[in-house]
C-alpha cells in the first residue's frame, strides 16, 4: 500500500514507519520538523527512516494548502495517517494559535484532499484529553466530549466532529485515534516521563505538578503501533457502510499515580528525586483511565506491556541515547 504518515519525524510517527516497512508498505512521511522540542531527536528519528529504501520524506507543514495538494495529486495515496500535530496541553495555554494553524486548518487540509483524491482509509490522532474530568472511569468511547479543558483538547475534538461529517456526506472512511500518554523510546522531551527520568540522573530537581495527585493511563509505544497495524485492515461493519466513522481509545487501561513513575526512575538510577512541588497546571486533568474493550475486541490483543517493562525499555534508550 502507498501510505502517507504526516508527523513521521515526531514520536509515533517514527515508531509507526518503521512497523510499515516491515509489511512492505510504500511510506511518503511529511514533517515541518518544528522546533517545539529538542530538532536533534527529531532528525535522528528521520535519518533512521531514511535508511530504508520504501521512505520517502518531505519537509512539508500540513497547513500548506498548495503544496500539500501538489503531493496529494501526484502520489494517489491508499491510506494517510495523520500524526502531525502541535501537541501538549500546556504549551496551548500560551500559543492557541498554532493549535488552530497546525490542529484544525491542517487537518481541514487532510480531510479535504482524502476526499478530493479518494483516499481509502484516515486514520488520525486524536487524545484522551476529549474526555475532559469525567465523571466515572474507566471512559468509553461514547462518554461526553463536550467539555475540553484546553484547546489542544479543543482542537482534537474538533477533528473528531469534523471527520464525522465528512464521513456523512463524502463517505471518507476515517478512524479517530484517541491515544492515552503515549511513552517508549525515542519519546518525546516534554513529557513527565522524559523531565523525570533526564532530572533524576543528573541530580537536578524536578517540577512536580500538584504533589503528583495525578493519574494516567501509560501505554507502550509498541502497543499503540500494534493496534494501529490491525486497524488499517479493518472491514467496515453495516453500520459504517452508512456513514463510516469510527473512533478507538488506544490505552493501556490501567491507570498509575505519576509518583509511580518516580521511584520506577529513582529504583534503576539508585537515586532520590529532587522534588519541587508547583501547583495543579490550568487545562490539565486529574485522571485518564481507558476503557480498551472496543479495540481489543478488534484486534485481540491479550497482553499489554506493563509499566514497569515499559519503562525499564525506555530508561535502556535512553542511557544509551544521551551517554
Ligand atoms: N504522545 C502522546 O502521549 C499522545 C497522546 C495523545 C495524542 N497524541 C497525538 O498523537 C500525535 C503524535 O504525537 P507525538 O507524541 O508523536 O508528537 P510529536 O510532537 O513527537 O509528533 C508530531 C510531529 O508533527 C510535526 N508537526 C507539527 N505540526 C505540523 C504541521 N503543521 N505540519 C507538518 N508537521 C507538523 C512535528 O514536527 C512532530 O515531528 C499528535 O497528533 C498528538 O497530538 C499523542
Amino acid at each position: 500500500m502507498k501510505i502517507l504518515v504526516t508527523g513521521c519525524a515526531g514520536f509515533i510517527g517514527f515508531h509507526l514507519c518503521k512497523n510499515l516497512f516491515k509489511k512492505k508498505n510504500y511510506v511518503f512521511g511529511i514533517d515541518n520538523l518544528n522546533s517545539y522540542y529538542d530538532l536533534q531527536l527529531k532528525n535522528d528519528r528521520l535519518s533512521i527512516l531514511k535508511k530504508n529504501q520504501s521512505f520517502k520524506f518531505f519537509k512539508l507543514d500540513i497547513s500548506d494548502t498548495v503544496k500539500l495538494r501538489n503531493l496529494f495529486k501526484k502520489n494517489n495515496f491508499d491510506v494517510v495517517i495523520n500524526l502531525a500535530a502541535q501537541a501538549g496541553v500546556r504549551f496551548s495555554i500560551q500559543n492557541p494559535k498554532t493549535y488552530f494553524e497546525s490542529n484544525i486548518l491542517g487537518f481541514y487540509n487532510i480531510l479535504f484532499f482524502s476526499k478530493e483524491f479518494k483516499v481509502k482509509h484516515l486514520l488520525y490522532a486524536s487524545t484522551s484529553s476529549v474526555y475532559g474530568d469525567p465523571n466515572f472511569f474507566p471512559t468509553i468511547e461514547t462518554n461526553d466530549t463536550d467539555k475540553p479543558l484546553s484547546f489542544y483538547a479543543a482542537s482534537k475534538k474538533t477533528n473528531e466532529v469534523m471527520a464525522h461529517a465528512f464521513s456523512n456526506i463524502y463517505k471518507l472512511n476515517t478512524t479517530g485515534l484517541r491515544f492515552f500518554t503515549v511513552y517508549g523510546p525515542y519519546g518525546r522531551p516534554d513529557m513527565a516521563i522524559y523531565k523525570f527520568t533526564n532530572a533524576i540522573r543528573k541530580n537536578i530537581s524536578l517540577e512536580l505538578y500538584n504533589k503528583g495527585n495525578h493519574y494516567r493511563d501509560f501505554t507502550y509505544v509498541d502497543d499503540v503501533i500494534y493496534h494501529i497495524s490491525k486497524i488499517l485492515n479493518l472491514k467496515k461493519t453495516k453500520k459504517e457502510k452508512i456513514i463510516p466513522f469510527r473512533i478507538f481509545n488506544i490505552g493501556n487501561s490501567k491507570t498509575e499515580k505519576i509518583t509511580k513513575i518516580i521511584r520506577i526512575i529513582e529504583n534503576h538510577y539508585n537515586k532520590t528525586a529532587k522534588i519541587k512541588n508547583v501547583r495543579f497546571q490550568k487545562g490539565d486533568v486529574y485522571k485518564t483511565f481507558a476503557n480498551i474493550n472496543k479495540i481489543s475486541k478488534l484486534t485481540k490483543i491479550k497482553k499489554r506491556t506493563s509499566l514497569d517493562k515499559g519503562i525499564g525499555l525506555y530508561l535502556n534508550w535512553f542511557d544509551k541515547y544521551y551517554e
